[in-house]
């Protein structure tokens, strides 16, 4: 049995924060954070929660078939609505679904590629059919707005993948991993720790930076190699849009061109789970990727978790 990726749909709240907002906010400027980040805008929720989202990238990405055949929903959030019941669940109720086998997985800005992985694994192994993978996150409340360190980078949204079994192959290969000695560098603390609240991310930017790029490139590498494919078979790479410093750095050291690169940054921040099925989706909805094409990606993220994988669409 193959699996494809039978649609896609995303979900962006409407309110755009600026880097110019930013600059009367927290002492920072639009020049700073274009320059070492790439970002000049992000969206941010006025009361959409995280499964609001999540459902509304659910939908789109059902549009064109039916919302109660769906088996197994998988949410991939740090954000979640709730300790429990799951987004997961969440989504299932407003999609009003009765079949689905429905939970989150927490992997920070790996979530969707690990999300992947499980929905991958369960529907080849218990011959599941039809399966959402969404990621979902409103980082905009755990982020501290007085520190500009962190609350310059992230932004709000959703974006979820429709994956159906199928004759033809879509998903080639993956490679995950994971490092939790890494831990502390990048964090958002919750009620089972000790600390108190309020609880807000936290982060050695540069310190994540210089394995993010190293690691990133490291799973892009084994991951074609388990396809038995080269850069030069890559149409796409969508990497997780944390910074376009480091995107470019994976870039360059694939060798891959920029025509083969594709960033939303500048409109999104990063948007931690939710970036890779955002950009996924709207590569394939603007016809940067066609039936066919094979895309690569390639995330990192708090754990320190990372995660690629191959697709062909
Ligand atoms: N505006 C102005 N100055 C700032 C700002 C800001 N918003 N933020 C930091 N600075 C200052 C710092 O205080 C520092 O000043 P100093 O030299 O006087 O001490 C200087 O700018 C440089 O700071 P660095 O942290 O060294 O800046 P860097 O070039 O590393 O960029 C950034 C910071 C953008 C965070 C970068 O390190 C980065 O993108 N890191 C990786 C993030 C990532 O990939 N995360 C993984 C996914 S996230 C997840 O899983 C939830």
């Amino acid at each position: 049995m193959g699996i494809k990726i039978a649609s896609t749909g995303s979900y962006l709240p409407d309110r755009v924060l600026t880097n110019f907002e930013l600059e009367r906010m927290v002492e920072t400027s639009d020049e700073w954070i274009t320059t070492r980040t790439g970002i000049r805008e992000r969206r941010i929720s006025e009361g959409e929660t995280t499964s609001d989202m999540a459902t509304e990238a659910a939908l789109k990405a059902l549009e064109n078939s039916s919302p109660e055949d769906v088996e197994l929903i998988v949410v991939a959030t740090a954000t979640p609505d709730a300790f429990f019941p799951s987004t997961a669940c969440k989504v299932q109720a407003k999609i009003e679904n009765k079949k689905a086998v429905a939970f989150d997985v927490s992997a920070a800005c790996t979530g969707f590629i690990y999300g992947l992985y499980v929905a991958d694994s369960i529907m080849r192994s218990k011959g599941v059919d039809r399966a959402l993978v969404i990621g979902a996150e409103r980082f905009s409340k755990i982020v501290n707005w007085e520190d500009r360190t962190t609350c310059i980078l992230f932004g709000d949204g959703a974006g979820a993948v429709y994956l159906q079994s199928s004759d033809e192959e879509g998903i080639l290969a993956f490679d995950l991993g994971a490092d939790g000695s890494y831990g502390e560098l990048l964090a958002a603390p919750s009620v089972g720790s000790n600390e108190e609240p309020p609880h807000y991310v936290r982060m050695k930017g540069n310190e994540v930076f210089k394995v993010a790029v190293r690691t990133m490139v490291d799973s892009a590498k084994r991951v074609l190699e388990k396809a038995g494919l080269t850069p030069d078979d890559v149409s796409l790479l969508i990497p997780h849009q944390a910074n376009l410093r480091i995107i470019n750095a994976i870039a360059q050291r694939l060798e891959l061109p920029e025509e083969k690169i594709f960033v939303n940054l500048d409109r999104y921040g990063n948007t931690s789970a939710a970036s890779i099925p955002i950009a996924l989706d709207e590569a394939i909805r603007s016809g940067r990727l066609k039936r066919g094409d094979v895309a690569l990606l390639v995330a990192f993220g708090g754990g320190f978790t990372w995660g690629s994988c191959l697709i062909k669409v």
